[in-house]
């Protein structure tokens, strides 16, 4: 497998705060890998080191095989950075930003101004290209940032918490912008704060904390990792919900949640011939269900669960 990242035990401090503290981090050619973590964990530190905009106290890393510390020009010239913030001139449209950037970039006049037009029809801006950034909607700006980091076609784009902020619609904008870039084949580094958003988006995702990553894998491996499945059952009579809660208990040694709203109960299932045993126990107690099945837990049960783990094992160390 060929990777356009590679980092191994990045550290980096802010005075006497350990900001990053031995992440590794491997991004395959033309995928999307997830980090995610909660406000803090280090990830916009990460992308920094690897964006080459900061050096690193410990570790190293490299970007279409180049050093990040060694070969700083290499590596800026094969990358595109998307902040949380938007970085474009407010007093310039859409398109003098795009065409600003190209030249910078050496493109010719009109090389930039095709690539302008080129990136404003893509993310469907084409309307808007010759009104000033100050009246764009926060969907809008941030389609312009992501057109901007493009302009110089990167091999690998840093999407830094592309999301963070905007209203579920604008924010399903954004993913079908991430999910477009990368059928053309893009190599994507994504941060997030959202399990949702890594698991809708990322082949992989990399889950730190405090500088540390915690788990590693793809988002099926992360929820199987933290144990067991959930086991669901639905009785077609709400009048059955005690009788069934009995059975699961007896069952599986935990009691079950209950949701009265949907009639659902829902408790770990660590073997998977629970479900047949309880489908006879229930055939022999004349009780019928309309649902009875075994799902992986939600990421977010997953990421509170690798969390703990975490604090437990530093616990145990200390
Ligand atoms: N310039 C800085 N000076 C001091 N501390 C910083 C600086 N930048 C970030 N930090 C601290 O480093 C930690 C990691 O920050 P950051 O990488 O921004 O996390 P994230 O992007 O995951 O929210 C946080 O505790 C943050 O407060
Ligand atoms: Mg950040």
């Amino acid at each position: 497998m060929s990777y356009a990242i590679r980092a191994e035990g990045l550290v980096k401090r802010y005075g006497d705060m350990v900001a990053l503290n031995g992440v590794d981090l491997e991004v395959p050619v033309g995928r999307v890998v997830g980090v995610l973590g909660p406000n803090g964990a280090g990830k916009t530190t990460t992308v920094r080191i690897l964006a080459t905009l900061m050096r690193p106290d410990g570790g190293h890393a490299t970007v279409g095989g180049y050093d990040v510390v060694k070969d700083p020009v290499r590596v800026r010239s094969l990358i595109g950075l998307t902040g949380q913030y938007a970085s474009v001139d407010e007093s310039l449209s859409g398109s003098e930003n795009l065409v600003l950037l190209g030249r910078l970039l050496n493109l010719s006049t009109r090389q930039a101004k095709a690539r302008a037009a080129e990136l404003l029809e893509r993310f469907e801006l084409t309307d808007a290209a010759a009104r000033p950034i100050a009246t764009f909607s926060g969907g809008m700006r941030r389609r312009l940032d992501l057109a901007a980091s493009l302009v110089g076609r990167p091999q690998v784009l840093y999407l830094d918490e592309p999301t963070t902020g905007l209203d579920p619609h604008t924010r399903n904008e954004v993913w079908d912008v991430v999910r477009g870039l990368v059928a053309d084949g893009s190599t994507v580094l994504l941060t997030t704060q959202y399990l949702e958003e890594a698991d809708q988006l990322a082949d992989r995702i990399t889950v730190i904390d405090q500088g540390r990553v915690v788990a590693e894998g793809r988002p099926g491996e992360l929820k199987r990792r933290v144990g067991g499945q959930i086991l669901h059952v639905r009785p077609t009579l709400p009048g059955d919900l005690d009788a069934v809660s009995r059975i699961l208990t007896e069952l599986t040694g935990h009691t079950p949640d209950r949701d009265e709203n949907t009639g659902l109960l829902t408790v770990p299932a660590v073997d998977s011939m629970l479900v047949s045993a309880l489908v006879r126990r229930l055939d022999a107690a004349g009780i019928t269900a309309d649902e009875v099945g075994l799902r992986l837990p939600s990421l977010d049960e997953v990421f509170l669960a690798l969390t703990r783990q975490n604090i437990v094992a530093e616990r145990n160390v200390a």
